[in-house]
């Protein structure tokens, strides 16, 4: 492809060609960064050299995990997964914005409180972390577009391209959103440190990249008042979007099938060589700006817990730490908190949930992979050596030499190029899919000589599916590790103890050797725990050989200011490292969010979910621990530790019977009844459509041509039949597992219940009776409308994919149309509940009516239960109230749940006082349980919930149960959750 530089001369010519046309191109292309210092000229906070950025002149190790602001709709929710992204150990929070939900209309901006960043940022800066910002203008990110505005679908020409409809399109979005980044920078007291422009500018439909966009668009984004450095996220290492300051780029090693978890198809990718050897021009620190963390998953799919387990503890083990072996130093996880596709933020590809498998749930919960996560945040943070550390070249007999003939690991060995030369000795399987250990012994460089090990009599094991980092020369704080074969978990010094923990597996045998100086460390050993440690000390260097204990026991061995704590993984990983001055360790828990020390008070703040016994390591002034602001019974213990036993408190609380609530049901598709009067709706009357896909027939029924961009959309074609039409048939176009059902006068013809591939679909369905000359027909299609389709190919128009009829016609004879008609959501564009956002409400007749909302007057209503549902084809719409009071200091995360009904096919969509929370599609699944937050549920007093339910087949269609669940209980969360607004029914003018 000429447009991915293969040739060096010819990027050379284009390079002199532009840097003529535009004369910031030749600072762009000149990659000879001075190290460490401004690069901007514009600011001085964030710098960086080929080794790693720094924050006011201290290098240091972007952590940062992926969280998308929209898809949490509870502003004050936001706080809670930033400081559980704090408390495991990142730095950084990585935001895509979404063009599409705040500029719905062209023009119009609207910052509703739930779609305001501003509490975001603010919440991560309270949390303490840095933000990286990425506001595309295109984002992919399964959600609908990609990011893009529906209307953009109107713009005529190629997207993501220096096609003018389209530069002068996100122009003022990159204003309105560049000043917001600006406003928020670092430079202005902010938390903003990065800024990355556009997403994945690697694939492009014309085969060019399109550097006048590019730059173009990097120059916008100045404008707007952005300058701190900007990043790109090329989709692999092809050097795409280089106008950039530090180039990054994306990694996905296990991709999206999460139905076979563990099978692991891909190796951990060796970028180091990779990038030497390849187009990337920019030497900056190298960076992932998207390193897959989870897995999305699509309509049918395998369900979230399997992409967690797919991507799984193990796979931060090996894939993880194999980034770190490619010298690594920015780094952001997709995704950290995936969150909700609520109100139709999705594209065709996925469901409500997008969970993602993540470290945190969807429901706030943390997984398994949390924990092991936290190991390696904790040991970046405390390991600036790393930070200027560059891999040996090794090639594979050297290392076979390295290992002593073990053929069957891959080693990397990342050697800090400054100061004392530590080294980082990464081990993996070289046939990383299998499930068998390896036992080897290294040969490592270290400053007083190569030293095989272990020396004792044993040998080190790598677990299967695992990756070790063995350390060399490593200053942990004040005490020299000349080598440790067990890793490091973090090292504190508190009241001049250093305090160092080494972890590994249970029954690993370990050997770590220490430089000492002279016998006052000798005596000073001691334990009082159980002992599967020996020593020996050899010319002032401390040799410890030992086991790693079973059941969460830990050993601890003083020698001089040094304390060895040596934990089983299971009790690292559950160690809790706090900032106070000096730091406190805490053992045990679920999660420590914070701690402050007052006097001889620790004031830990925190979350559990059982009794727990924590055992705290703090400043010899603390005598007295509270918990969450209560004063808990505090014993010393002989080793410095204090032991405090928590038993929170998690009563019970009283949830509703859904089948129980009193329901009432009213019909949702009146439309379809006699005499029904659609003069209020949208005539389609278009016959062009700036749309490239041009119609088969000549009216333009494309939703989107009309202002119609999400939810269920109705048609209405109005004929005169010649007679004798007896089928009609129609090419239909929703997306991904969409599907929709037709009437003739009222009259049930047919269904297409959709699949998990299919997008676009033709169907041929016999009429109920042959039309009669002269006689008046409606065809009503209501169709559902999965989103619009994503964008990840530049310099097309893949999201304008039309959502409609492409083409119909009838057999038999051919009637006269009169018209067609059309309805989205109520106001299309101009959509007419401004807070909870553009894409919640589709165009079913109980949504444009405002049915969802709190305090409709349904009192005239039927009684009528979505489990005794509809006997026959159409659209019932239910509601019914019911309090909660659940009280203050708990976090009970809840989902309504549906069973595996299979039956008939149906489609049901849920409300949550007025908020869209769920969309299922019962013969496609995989998604039964809908998480519905905290702020959208009111916890404290009455709730309204409405479900639709549209039948598609003749005998209609009942839900099997319906259930609100509460997910996990936990004493703790970040305190008071404001409920998101939750404006009530108001008569709608013009609705119809
Ligand atoms: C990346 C893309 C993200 C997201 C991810 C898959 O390629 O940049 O936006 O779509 O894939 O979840």
């Amino acid at each position: 492809m000429l447009a991915t530089f293969s040739n060096t001369v010819f990027y050379t010519v284009l390079q002199l060609v532009l840097a003529v046309l535009f004369p910031a191109f030749a600072v762009a292309f000149g990659d000879q960064q001075p190290l460490g210092v401004d690069h901007t000229a514009t600011q001085k906070r964030v710098t960086w050299d080929e080794h790693s950025l720094f924050i006011d002149g201290k290098r240091l190790f972007i952590f940062s995990g992926e969280v998308h602001p929209w898809r949490n709709p509870v502003q004050s929710l936001h706080l809670d997964v930033l400081q559980k992204l704090k408390s495991a150990g990142f730095n950084a929070v990585s935001i895509y914005f979404h063009w599409g939900v705040v500029e719905y209309e062209r023009g119009v901006f609207r910052w509703n409180e739930i779609f305001d960043l501003q509490p975001f940022l603010d919440a991560a800066k309270e949390a303490g972390l840095y933000v990286i910002a990425r506001p595309g203008p295109y984002v992919n990110a399964e959600t609908t577009g990609g990011g893009f505005p529906g209307w953009g679908t109107r713009v005529e020409g190629l997207w993501r391209k220096s096609n003018r409809n389209y530069t002068e399109a996100y122009k003022p979005f990159v204003r309105e959103f560049g000043a917001l980044i600006a406003k928020n920078e670092i430079t202005r007291g902010g938390p903003i440190i990065l800024v990355q422009v556009e997403n994945e500018y690697s694939g492009f439909g014309d085969g060019i990249e399109d550097f006048q966009y590019e730059w173009q668009l990097l120059q916008d984004f100045k404008e707007a008042g952005i300058t701190v450095p900007t990043v790109c996220d090329d989709a692999w290492l092809g050097g795409h979007f280089q106008f950039v300051d530090i180039y990054g780029w994306n990694s996905y090693p296990l991709g999206f099938d999460c139905s076979h978890p563990e099978i692991w198809h891909s190796a951990p990718p060796d970028y180091f060589y990779n990038l030497y050897n390849s187009r990337i021009r920019k030497h900056g620190p190298k960076s992932i700006l998207e390193l897959q963390a989870g897995g999305f998953d699509g309509w049918g799919g395998a369900g979230y817990d399997a992409c967690g387990k797919l991507i799984g503890p193990e796979f931060e083990r090996v894939f993880y730490k194999g980034m770190y072996g490619s010298a690594v130093k920015i780094m952001n996880l997709y995704m950290a908190f995936g969150g909700t596709n609520w109100g139709q933020l999705a594209e065709p590809g996925v469901y409500t949930s997008y969970d993602y498998g993540s470290i945190i749930r969807e429901d706030r919960r943390l997984r398994d992979k949390y924990y092991e996560l936290k190991l390696q945040t904790q040991f970046l943070a405390v390991s600036p050596a790393y930070l200027t550390s560059t891999p040996w070249q090794l090639t594979e007999s050297k290392q076979i030499e390295i290992l002593k003939g073990t053929r069957n690991i891959v080693l990397t060995v990342l050697e800090d190029t400054l100061d004392l030369h530590t080294k980082f000795y990464i081990v993996r399987h070289k046939y990383f899919t299998k499930f068998d250990s390896i036992n080897y012994r290294i040969e490592l460089q270290t400053s007083i000589g190569s030293i095989t090990v272990p020396k004792a009599d044993h040998l080190l094991e790598l677990q299967a599916r695992d990756s070790n980092i063995l350390l060399v020369d490593y200053l942990a704080g004040k005490t020299h590790i000349i080598y440790s074969t067990a890793e490091l978990y973090t090292w504190k010094e508190i009241d001049g103890i250093n305090y160092i923990i080494l972890y590994g597996d249970p029954n690993e045998k370990h050997e770590a050797a220490f430089k000492i100086s002279g016998l006052k460390d000798f005596s000073s050993l001691n334990t009082d725990e159980e002992v599967e440690w020996t020593y020996q000390i050899d010319d002032a260097v401390l040799t410890i050989n030992f086991s790693i204990l079973e059941d969460g026991d830990s050993q601890s061995i003083k020698f001089g200011n040094t304390v060895l704590l040596i934990f089983c993984r299971e009790v690292a990983s559950k160690t809790w490292i706090l900032d106070t001055e000096p730091p406190a360790i805490v053992k045990g828990g679920y999660l420590i969010r914070s701690a402050s020390i007052e006097g001889s008070n620790l004031h830990l703040k925190g979350d559990l979910t059982q009794a727990t016994r924590l055992h705290i390591l703090a400043a010899k002034s603390v005598k007295q621990v509270t918990f969450n602001g209560k004063s808990v019974d505090t014993q010393p213990a002989t080793d410095g530790w204090l032991y405090v036993m928590y038993t929170p408190e998690l009563p019970d609380i009283e949830l509703p019977e859904l089948l129980k609530l009193n329901w009432k049901r009213a019909d949702s598709l009146p439309e379809i009844s006699e005499g029904y009067d659609d003069s209020k709706w949208v005539t389609a009357s278009n016959t062009y459509t700036p749309n490239r896909e041009k119609p088969a027939v000549k009216e333009v029924l494309y939703a989107s041509d009309y202002g119609f961009h999400s939810g269920n959309i109705l048609w209405r074609g109005h004929f005169t039949a010649s007679g004798g039409e007896d089928e009609f048939w129609a090419v239909v176009q929703g997306g991904q597992a969409f599907g929709y059902s037709i009437w003739d006068n009222g009259v049930y013809v047919g269904s297409w219940e959709g699949d998990v591939t299919t997008g676009r679909h033709r169907c041929n369905f016999k009429l109920p009776k042959p039309w009669k000359d002269g006689e008046e027909h409606i065809i009503t299609v209501l169709q559902d409308h999965m989103g619009l389709e994503e964008n990840w190919t530049a310099a097309t128009e893949h999201f304008k994919a039309p959502r409609g009829i492409f083409d119909y016609g009838f057999k038999g004879a051919k009637p006269k149309l009169v018209d067609w008609k059309l309805t989205g959501n109520l106001g299309g564009e101009k959509y007419l509940d401004v807070e909870r956002g553009p894409l919640n409400e589709g165009g079913l007749y109980a949504e444009r009516q405002g049915w969802h909302l709190p305090d409709f007057d349904d009192s005239e209503w039927e009684a009528g239960s979505p489990l005794d549902g509809v006997k026959k084809p159409g659209v019932a719409f239910y509601r019914a109230t019911f309090d909660l009071d659940v009280p203050l200091g708990l976090d009970y995360p809840m989902a309504i749940e549906y069973s595996n009904s299979t039956g008939s096919y149906y489609r049901s969509q849920i409300y949550v006082n007025g908020y869209q929370f769920g969309k299922y599609v019962n013969s496609i699944g995989p998604q039964k349980s809908f998480f519905i937050p905290q702020g959208i549920l009111n916890y404290n007093g009455k709730n309204t919930l409405a479900i639709s339910l549209w039948a598609m087949q003749n005998e209609g269609a009942h839900l099997k149960s319906l259930d609100l669940r509460i997910l996990g209980k936990v004493e703790g969360g970040v305190g008071h959750v404001k409920n998101s607004p939750a404006p009530a029914w108001s008569k709608r003018k013009n609705a119809y």
